[in-house]
């Protein structure tokens, strides 16, 4: 057993602990007092950005997708296209076009902020920001910008999404994707905070986003202050620059006004698909089956939203940047999105998980309209073709029951009816 120790040996302890305080303390008034203390190298890191970058491409695949939010061989065309399409090289202090673009996608995948990145790349404050800021203009605007967003144009062929599912086919099949606002949390000065407030109090930009049924940005405009409305945004896109062919619409809630362009759900019908999920009963009547169908089908544009929030935590911790450089952000990695999944379309799955859920929380907007007024011979128009859309539905889904009367026996989970109608179909 070992022996008490008395007291004779625990003052022996306490004394040469505090002689060992007092020489730590000695230890630092001497540095703190040594002016060369603070005038030493502060990157002394013998692991600097360069080598954890040369790291991250030879060290295991997982590696550089957790640090940077893609796989090796994306961020190798990335960088590449970086240089021929942004203009970016290799600066004169010798910092490479790879560790300019990791500065850049580090600091989004964590949301961290600059003086941090500045201990990880082992530079000062100053060189974070310049490329930080250098990467950032050339993905957010310009040739590079324009290559991966762009608008489908008017012969865009039917997305197999639509095509190869007899939910939406043909019913849907002159919409080209859905389009949504979403907030962005933001960092501003107290002059600005009572314009950027959106409705829930928080501090955030708005952005207005279109995206296509293959998980790609089609439009992407932010900036907006987080009070302005969805509509208002919509209104303002369309002066500008955002163009949707003769003929052709897309997916919106009912926070939008239906038009000739946009296919919103009809009000004061169910509309929420966690409400269907959990109801666990089946569409009444015309409007009741388009609501369900447009729902699950306008999904898509929250998962989207879902997928950039999860990949790039800087859209959910607001960075110190001045509002015009953070109104830069959210566009940029949507470019880089689309990057991403020009390159490798599989890498949506890494998300998959989430994406079960993303889209079925209640953010869906079903509530009070923003303004713009559409003329009224539109507007009817507009009436006419989604009535005729959700007839058609009905008419279809009234043959699909008689045809196959085991799907009325079973538990209904309208989320996965598709799937029985699939198998049916083929
Ligand atoms: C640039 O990106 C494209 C995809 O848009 C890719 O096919 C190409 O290989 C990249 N360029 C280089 C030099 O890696
Ligand atoms: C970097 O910025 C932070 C504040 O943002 C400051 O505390 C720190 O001293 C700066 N570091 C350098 C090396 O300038």
């Amino acid at each position: 057993m070992p022996r008490k120790p008395d007291n004779q040996t625990t003052q022996q302890h306490a004394l040469l602990a505090t002689t060992y305080f007092l020489h730590l303390v000695g230890v630092a008034a001497v540095l703190y007092s040594n002016p060369n203390y603070w005038k030493q190298p502060l990157h002394t890191s013998a692991l600097s950005g360069q080598a954890w970058v040369n790291e991250l491409i030879h060290g295991h695949p997982d590696r550089i997708f957790m640090a940077l939010g893609m796989r090796l061989h994306v961020f190798t065309a990335f960088c590449a296209n970086l240089t021929l399409l942004g203009g970016v090289t290799i600066s004169r202090h010798g910092v490479t076009v790879e560790e300019q673009a990791a500065i850049f996608l580090y600091t989004c995948v964590t949301g961290l902020s600059i003086r941090h990145v500045a201990e990880r790349f082992q530079r000062s404050n100053e060189t974070i920001s310049k490329y930080f800021q250098i990467v950032l203009n050339a993905v957010s605007t310009g040739a590079f910008y324009n290559t991966y967003v762009h608008l489908p144009s008017a012969d865009e062929p039917i997305s197999d999404y639509i095509h190869h599912n007899p939910k939406f086919y043909p019913f849907f099949k002159n919409i080209l994707g859905a389009i949504d606002g979403t907030h962005i949390n933001s960092f501003t000065t107290a002059a600005n905070r009572h314009a950027s407030r959106d409705r829930k109090g928080g501090i955030s930009q708005n952005c207005l986003a279109v995206c296509g049924f293959d998980f790609r940005f089609l439009y992407f405009i932010s900036g907006f202050e987080g009070s302005v409305a969805d509509a208002t945004m919509y209104m303002h896109s369309r002066l500008m620059d955002f163009m949707i062919p003769h003929g052709k619409a897309y997916l919106a809630d009912a926070g939008f006004a239906l038009c000739d362009t946009l296919l919103t759900p009809y009000r004061s019908v169910r509309y929420h698909l966690a409400e269907w999920g959990r109801a666990g009963i089946r569409p009444a009547n015309p409007q009741e089956l388009f609501n369900l169908r447009h729902a699950q089908a306008r999904n898509i544009i929250e998962r989207i939203f879902g997928v950039l929030k999860k990949r790039w935590d800087i859209l959910n911790r607001p960075p110190q940047f001045s509002m015009d450089i953070q109104a830069k952000i959210p566009p940029a990695l949507a470019a880089v999105h689309n990057f991403i999944m020009e390159i490798d379309s599989s890498d949506i799955y890494n998300y998959w998980e989430d994406l079960e859920n993303f889209g079925q929380d209640s953010s869906v907007n079903t509530g009070q309209r923003g303004e713009g007024a559409i003329p009224r011979a539109e507007r009817e128009r507009a009436t006419e073709v989604r009535d005729r859309i959700a007839l058609d539905m009905w008419k279809s889904y009234q043959e699909f029951l008689e045809a196959h009367p085991e799907v009325l026996l079973e538990d209904f989970d309208p989320e996965h009816e598709h799937l029985v109608g699939l198998e049916n179909l083929e």
